[in-house]
């Protein structure tokens, strides 16, 4: 019997994506190793959306040359985003390498794996078959007992200049709405209670299907799209159902307490996502809105299709109506021509903003992107070092001062198991999705619980919390 393991870098949807991996060879006969030098087939699943993603990766493959060449039994996998946009680069620099399998053929990774025993350098880098749920035969297996990702759409239709993403992703493809409850009912079934929906630009659920839906010469009832009272009320056909729709339907789901999502997009965010946020009571009180930069002329280069006034009003509108919001955010420094008077407009907008968190970027070249072009345009290095450090200092001021303000408050926290430094502290998020960490409680008896806390302390990245009277005995996730 083979072993394998799965090393995973990059975003959510690369973690769902190596789940469906795991089920795949798990369905074969194979059992996880621990750890990818005592394993017969390591899965690399790689990401490519800055280059250090892309250096991490080639280190760690070739830490396995001198053993794939002691043990010719053995076989390396490269799957994911780098995968599928260079799989010539990865044969170069990594030879020793056997399989490469793009981000759509997943589902192909054992009859490679059967090939390479045969052929040298195997390779799947197709574009899938335009089937109507990409997924259905790839069910993941969540990784952890009480949450799990939810692949709601891949793709992107999107044309952010600094992006690979839509190269490597392809377009935007929705799966059926009624897939997707299902999985949510099975995972609840299993005991899941918390789901986070993820896609590229999750707020645009559903924009493809209008086309698809218009293709199918057999109208959409074979195929799972008529999934509740979204596209058919009273015999009234609606045309799609959006994001909205699909947040109250996952969130009725009988078991499931919390959902999430990741990542919308701020010029797609309705008022009705926000409306469907407030009166869904799972949807937990916690945004991710990714601004990237705070100058109207930045963010038109970078083909964002909003300024930074749109922005700020739509993140204030989703604060009035969803009390106690938590919002992040991903920021930007150095995209091509950024000036200095640029990126002051994104340390004064992000100032008034105030985000619980975010994370920042230094800008990357991307080979195929439209701004890994602007080669002339690139800003110095010893720049963007300082306009990074600058932007921390203001990103750190609001996100402390928002931990500040949760002390002495009641939260509600999932536990997800001991604390990763001290098996006696257990580890868990509240609804705002902020990790709190309670000293002197049993993680690991007590993972996928929902227990109550004060919180007493708040540090940057975490808060200290103190049980409110000792959790029932047996306590677990309907507790
Ligand atoms: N360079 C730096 N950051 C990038 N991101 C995407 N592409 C690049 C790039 N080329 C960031 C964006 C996006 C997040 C997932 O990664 O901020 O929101
Ligand atoms: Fe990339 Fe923009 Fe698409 Fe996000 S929305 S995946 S940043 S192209």
């Amino acid at each position: 019997m083979k072993s394998f393991y799965v090393k995973t870098f990059g975003c959510q949807m690369n973690e769902n994506d190596s789940e469906r991996i795991v089920a795949v060879l798990r369905r074969q006969g194979m059992t996880p190793a621990l750890s990818a030098d005592v394993a017969d087939v390591v899965v690399f699943n790689t990401c490519t959306i800055r280059e250090n993603a892309d250096n991490r990766f080639f280190g760690q493959v070739n830490m396995l040359r001198e053993r794939r060449v002691r043990e010719p039994g053995m076989r390396i996998v490269v799957a994911g985003c780098l995968a599928q946009g260079e799989k010539d680069a990865i044969f170069d620099r990594a030879p020793h390498v056997d399989v490469v399998v793009g981000t759509h053929a997943i589902g192909s990774i054992a009859d490679l794996l059967e090939r390479s025993d045969e052929e040298r350098h195997v390779i799947d880098v197709s574009t899938g078959d335009g089937s109507i749920d990409p997924m259905v035969d790839l069910v993941p297996e969540p990784a952890e007992g009480h949450k799990a990702w939810v692949t709601i759409q891949t793709g992107c239709d999107n044309n952010c200049a600094f992006c690979i993403v839509p190269q490597v992703r392809g377009p935007e493809v929705s799966r059926p709405f009624g897939a997707i409850v299902d999985e949510v009912r099975r995972l609840a079934e299993q005991g899941i209670s918390e789901v986070t929906l993820l896609g590229q630009n999750v707020n645009s659920y559903g924009r493809d299907l209008t086309k698809r839906l218009r293709r199918t010469s057999d109208g959409i009832h074979d195929h799972g799209f008529l999934a509740g009272p979204v596209y058919v009320s009273d015999g009234i056909r609606r045309i799609r159902p959006l994001f909205s729709d699909l947040l109250r339907a996952v969130s009725g789901v009988d078991g499931i307490r919390r959902v999430r999502f990741t990542s919308p997009h701020p010029k797609d965010m309705r008022e009705e996502t926000f409306a469907a946020m407030a009166e869904s009571p799972a949807v937990c009180e916690s945004l991710h809105f990714p601004l990237q930069s705070g100058s109207d002329r930045v963010l038109a280069a970078m083909h964002r299709g909003y300024r930074g006034e749109r922005f700020f009003e739509k993140l204030e509108l989703a604060r009035s109506i969803i009390p106690d919001l938590a919002v992040t955010t991903d920021i930007i420094v150095g995209f091509p021509g950024e000036t200095e008077d640029e990126f002051e407009a994104t340390l004064e907008l992000v100032a008034r903003c105030e985000f619980d968190s975010a994370f920042t970027f230094i800008y990357s070249p991307r080979p195929g992107t439209e701004a890994g072009a602007w080669t002339d345009k690139f800003v110095d290095p010893e720049v963007i070092r300082d306009r990074f450090e600058r932007l921390k200092l203001v990103t750190e001021r609001s996100g402390a001062a928002k931990h500040r303000a949760r002390v002495g408050k009641i939260e509600e926290i999932l536990i997800d198991g001991p604390s990763k430094r001290d098996a006696n502290v257990a580890s868990g998020r509240t609804r705002q999705n902020k990790l709190v960490h309670l000293a002197g409680v049993d993680g690991e008896r007590l993972r996928g619980s929902y227990l109550n806390a004060r919180i007493v302390d708040a540090g940057a990245h975490f808060l200290h919390g103190e049980l409110l009277g000792p959790p029932a005995r047996g306590a677990h996730a309907s507790c």
